[in-house]
């Protein structure tokens, strides 16, 4: 073949054949291997690839990151404009449906999603079943997958109307379970939601208001958390979004694939990781006791908790955001003592050569729990405000794999490498 042309020329040696594999978009697709046989009745080549490190599991329009430039853009707009420029709610749409909204659908959507926010009242009687100290992530993920039986029409999958109802219900009602989980936790009543409210000062009303008749949330703490929703609501193709298409993929309802994705983003290697970072800064205590911290994380007995990403090599643009907006809030909240620690933390680890050699750096989770502690939110709070962000990449994503052709039910291969046959011996002979 011709040098230039867009194809792979892979040589087999077992039978020196020669194959011409199609790249597109820079992928070959891992069934045109399946050509490649010794035999005809071989099932023909696979790839091995653990955890996906590189290969696409679909096509998307949704979100792109490039690592290596630290760039991440919802549907080709930059994440630093949209959180300067943009409400959650205005993204959430985007993501959804791929523009952003005019005045008017912005105002038809918000009214969707703020009308959409009550729970049944048999949902309060399951959170009530559940343990005083229950994780309030366990209770999201369970609370989320029950919705599933009080909507049983959003089965109908293929019906554009139930699943447009499903964003609304998705998104509306992430803060009212998410604040129901604390509110259940710590023993008070739970608030409704106040229609009146911004989709982040609702949520902060649900979770905080005691006594006073109405709640006025702080507009930079309001804004602030609207902000770390939107930067938190996609992410392409991670664990819990990958979960979402792959549970999704069934052609199960999407409560369903929610409480899943919810459940894959619980784990501290992805949304646990900010609850893991404030646990760990606990931990270290003290400026002084970082060194000696660094240098067990180096032998290898833990990790440095919000360091690190699958994707970005070079630094997470979340992470910058989130960094000033650190000290927009600490202006009204005080400054959360364990920023002094998470900063001198993060200076040594910059200049160490087990982080640098690895392309280490500090990802969204660092700074995130920091700000989340100072608005007093507890820490196992922590993963439950990431997935109210990410609910709506999550819906996009799986509304994106639904209407995709190409798309099956997620079923990978393996390479099976264990006993080949043998007979069952009777018990009696077993040695
Ligand atoms: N601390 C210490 N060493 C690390 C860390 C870390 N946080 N992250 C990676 N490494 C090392 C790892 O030990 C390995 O070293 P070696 O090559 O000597 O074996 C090398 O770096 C590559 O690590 P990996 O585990 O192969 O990388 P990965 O792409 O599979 O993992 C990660 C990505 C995010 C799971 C990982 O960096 C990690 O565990 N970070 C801490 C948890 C965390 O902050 N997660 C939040 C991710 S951002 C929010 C989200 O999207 O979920």
């Amino acid at each position: 073949m011709a040098p230039g042309a867009n194809t792979l020329t892979i040589t087999d040696n077992r039978t020196a054949k020669q194959y011409e594999i199609p790249i597109e978009n820079e992928t070959i697709k891992a069934t045109d291997l399946h050509k490649i046989k010794v035999k005809d009745d071989d099932f023909g080549l696979m790839t091995y690839d653990p955890a996906y490190m590189a290969t696409a599991s679909c096509k998307s329009t949704i979100t792109f990151i490039d690592g290596d430039k630290g760039i991440l853009r919802y549907r080709g707009y930059p994440i630093e404009q949209l959180a300067e420029k943009c409400s959650y709610l205005e993204v959430a749409y985007l993501l959804l449906y791929g523009e952003l909204p005019k005045k008017e659908q912005l105002d038809e959507w918000a009214m969707h999603i703020t009308t959409h926010t009550f729970v049944h009242e048999n949902i309060k009687k399951l959170m009530d079943g559940f343990h005083h100290d229950a994780h309030p992530m366990g209770m999201f993920v369970s609370t989320v997958a029950a919705l599933s039986t009080f909507y049983p029409t959003a089965k109908r999958i293929q019906d554009k109307k139930e699943r447009e109802i499903t964003f609304y219900r998705l998104i509306g009602k992430a803060p009212t379970i998410a604040a129901f989980a604390y509110r259940h936790s710590v023993g008070m009543p739970y608030i409704h939601p106040d229609n009146e409210l911004s989709f982040a000062g609702n949520f902060l009303g649900m979770m905080f208001k005691i006594a006073e008749p109405k709640f006025k949330p702080n507009p930079i703490l309001e804004h602030a958390l609207d902000v770390l929703f939107i930067l938190h609501a996609d992410h392409e193709q991670n664990c819990s979004t990958s979960a979402m298409r792959g549970v999704g993929s069934s052609h199960v309802d999407p409560y369903s694939a929610a409480a899943a994705a919810s459940a894959a983003l619980y784990g501290p290697l992805h949304g646990g990781a900010n609850e893991a970072v404030l646990r760990m800064l606990d931990e270290i205590g003290t400026k002084d006791r970082i060194p000696a911290f660094v240098k067990e994380v180096k032998e290898g007995k833990g990790r440095l908790m919000g360091f690190g990403h699958r994707v970005y090599k070079n630094f997470d643009p979340r992470a910058s955001i989130i960094k000033r907006l650190a000290d927009q809030v600490f202006e009204v909240t005080g400054r959360n003592p364990k920023l002094d620690i998470a900063l001198e933390l993060e200076r040594i680890a910059l200049q160490d050569e087990y982080f640098i050699k690895r392309k280490l750096y500090a990802n969204v989770d660092f700074y995130s729990g920091l700000i989340y502690q100072a608005m007093k939110f507890p820490v196992d709070m922590f993963p439950v405000l990431f997935a109210i962000g990410r609910m709506s990449g999550w819906l996009a994503q799986w509304n994106e794999m639904l209407d995709d052709a190409d798309q099956k039910i997620a079923r990978p291969r393996q390479v099976y490498l264990g006993k080949g046959q043998r007979d069952v011996p009777m018990l009696s002979q077993r040695g």
